[in-house]
């Protein structure tokens, strides 16, 4: 069991605001982990993966076997952050038997601690059968990627009254289904607060103001590694990207030049 469980991520509420991100890999995992343990208590191996780490343009071609892939990467390494596993689209659309099954797969395949799956009401006796198996579920409310089709792209949600109001009822009613945390993404500020207010579980934004109980970001959004669109609510902390094609420009200028490798790094 990991050092950071649903019960003292829930404890955290009111208390402090606390910073979660998305990992795909080993590597970016150990960075996590070597971190002050608590820094950051939860790592969402998202099916954002589809855009960061496999070049589509949605997360809708991510398939279950991929995510088990990516969680499990993320899981050896992460032995006190919680690890979240996304449910892929398509996964759990078909039934909640099927739901089930594949959020089974995640926790026995991937080694997660607890899935996330986006949508409200819909979602709801999914959501108790894994909650009354032991499974932790996250829940996700308004913009939801997996639902980019139907809501002609990646669109803020919950801008009209009667909109806001339906994602906070649904928002009570993930958290009375059991989910333990709650995903809240791409929403006005004010609505952000409104749904911190409404649960008494952790809400962790995403474009939803600075008054959720935590926030997070993309892996990639956060250390300035894509070249191109970043969202407007991500702030990108570090410019990793041009660290990177500097270390490149570099190393070719050294190889070109033959003063790498040098003696030190030859075999005699
Ligand atoms: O897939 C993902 O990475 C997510 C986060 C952006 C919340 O759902």
């Amino acid at each position: 069991m990991r050092s950071w469980t649903p019960q003292k991520l829930r404890e955290l509420k009111g208390k402090r605001a606390f910073a979660t991100v998305t990992c795909y890999d080993a590597t970016s995992a150990t960075l996590i982990e070597a971190l002050e343990p608590g820094l950051i208590p939860l790592v969402l191996v998202g099916d954002s993966l589809g855009m960061t780490m496999q070049g589509h343009n949605s997360p809708l071609p991510v398939t279950l076997d991929e995510m088990i892939y990516h969680t499990r990467c993320v899981a050896r390494v992460l032995r006190s952050p919680m690890v979240i596993a996304d449910l892929p689209f398509g996964a759990y659309q078909v039934s909640d038997d099927e739901g089930f099954r594949n959020a089974l797969r995640l926790i026995k395949e991937g080694d997660a601690d607890g899935v996330k799956l986006e949508g409200g009401e819909r979602c709801v006796p999914l959501i108790r059968r894994l909650v009354e198996a032991g499974i932790p579920v996250c829940g996700h409310l308004g913009l939801t990627p997996q639902s980019c089709l139907a809501m002609g792209g990646f669109k803020v949600q919950g801008r009209e009254a009667e909109a806001a109001k339906r994602l906070i009822e649904e928002a009570k009613l993930l958290a009375s289904a059991g989910c333990f945390c709650l995903v809240v993404e791409g929403v006005p500020a004010a609505l952000g607060t409104a749904i911190t207010k409404a649960v008494s579980i952790p809400v962790i934004g995403i474009g939803a103001g600075a008054q959720t109980d935590g926030q997070i970001l993309v892996w990639q959004d956060l250390l300035g590694l894509n070249i191109g669109h970043v969202p407007k609510f991500a702030r990108t902390f570090a410019t990793l990207g041009q660290t990177i094609q500097d270390a490149l420009r570099a190393y070719a200028g050294e190889v070109a030049a033959r003063t790498f490798p040098a003696e030190a790094e030859s075999y005699q």
